[in-house]
Parts: structure tokens; sequence; C-alpha cells
């Protein structure tokens, strides 16, 4: 996205890319690119220069921020110049599927997700996504404008190493900070091992797309 964004503001236009863990962001080299370490919840916004971004964007990145979106989201209303968009992409992760009832992974899959209920258990809201619209008019943005797509996948697809590392990525979260019961590893092993096969095709989160504007009064 920072080298998309860079790319469509051209030579004389200005990027500044913000993450906590910037190791990704710091092997890229472009020009009008500025890369920082920022926690958006927590660090000071004087940093980043507050009211004067034209557009400020996320993705896939409140949904992680459980109970805490809205303090993000006003956080980065903060950095908007009046006039200025805030563009979010995020998702509805329960809605998550195989299509397949004939399949040999698909019981077993339902019945570790629980439509979604696997991500509430862990403090998670599976419906997020659809949440944005909402949280943005509270947020104070004005013009607010949503669309919301899905698509069906397969295991081995960019979608489905995308799930792979994330849910590889929780369950090293879970290691670590010693919640990861014998129970919960074998539900681990249930929901990645379709995820390579690319028999198994599945209903991909309901990824939204919102977009507000800071009043200019
Ligand atoms: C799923 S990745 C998405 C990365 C990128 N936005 C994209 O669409 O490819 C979520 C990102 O959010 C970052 N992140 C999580 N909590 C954050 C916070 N409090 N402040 C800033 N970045 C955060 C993570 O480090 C991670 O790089």
């Amino acid at each position: 996205m920072a080298v998309w964004l860079s790319q469509r503001v051209g030579i004389n236009g200005r990027v500044m890319a913000t993450d906590v863990d910037i190791t990704y962001l710091n092997r890229l080299d472009l020009p009008n690119l500025e890369v920082r370490r920022h926690d958006i919840l927590s660090d000071s916004l004087d940093a980043l220069d507050p009211g004067s971004f034209d557009l400020v964007c996320a993705r896939l990145m409140l949904f992680w921020l459980a109970g805490k979106q809205e303090i993000a989201i006003r956080r980065m209303v903060e950095c908007l110049r009046p006039g200025g968009w805030l563009l979010d992409e995020d998702g509805d992760w329960g809605v998550v599927a195989p299509v397949d009832p004939s399949h040999s992974h698909y019981e077993l899959y339902h019945r570790v997700w629980k439509n979604g209920e696997w991500w509430a258990e862990r403090g998670y809201d599976p419906m997020f996504g659809r949440k944005l619209p909402m949280l943005f008019e509270r947020c104070g943005l004005v013009n607010i404008r949503h669309k919301a797509s899905a698509s069906v996948v397969r295991g081995g697809s960019p979608w489905g190493q995308w799930w792979l590392q994330s849910l590889e990525a929780i369950r090293a979260s879970e290691q670590t900070d010693g919640s990861l019961t014998e129970e919960r590893d074998k539900e681990y092993g249930v929901l990645t091992a379709p995820l390579t096969d690319p028999s198994f095709w599945f209903l991909n989160a309901l990824i939204h797309a919102c977009r507000g504007q800071r009043g200019v009064s």
C-alpha cells in the first residue's frame, strides 16, 4: 500500500508509512516515502504533524485492536487536515466458511470455527468491519461511503497464504503468553491444514472499505 501510494502521489507528493513493526517497510526505498515506527494507540501524534494529512489510510489493522478501534480512528482523524479523507479497509473475519459440505475438511472446520465464535473467544469482534461507517460517524467524519466485497478462494491461493500466516502468528503469540492449550493447538491444526489444499474452496472474509471526510469548519 505504501508503494502504491508513493507511486500515485508522484515525485512532488509525500507519503508517510507508520507501523509498530517497520521490518517490512524499512526494505522499501522510495524517494517520496518516509517510514516511521509509531503505535497508533499510544505514541504521541506530534511526531506525525497532526492536522496536516490530505489522506490517512489503514488496511487490515484496526480489526486487531480489539475494543480500541474507536481510539485509533479518532487519532487518525486528528492527523487529517480539514477536508482530508480517512480510508480504512478491514474485515468481518467471522464469515469465512468452507463451501463444499462433502469436503473432508468441512465438518471439522465448522466445528472449530463456530461461525466466527473462534474470534470472540479470543476477545476479537468477528463482525468488526461492518461497524466502520458507524464508528466513522461517531468520530466526527462526514460524507461517509462504504462498500464491502467477498470472494470464494481456494487453499494455496494468496488469501490461503494470508490466512495460514495470520493463524500461525496468532498461535505463536498464544504460545508466548501461555494461553496455547493442547486443545487450542489441535484447533490450529484443523484450521490451517486445508489452507494449502487447492481442493478446499472457502468463502473469504467480507472486506469492507469505508471512507469519510473531516469537516472543514
Ligand atoms: C495484517 S497486517 C496489515 C499490514 C498492511 N496494512 C497491509 O495491508 O498489508 C496488520 C499490521 O498492523 C500493525 N499494527 C498492529 N497494531 C498496531 C498499532 N497499535 N499501531 C500501528 N500499527 C499496528 C502490525 O504491525 C501489522 O503490520
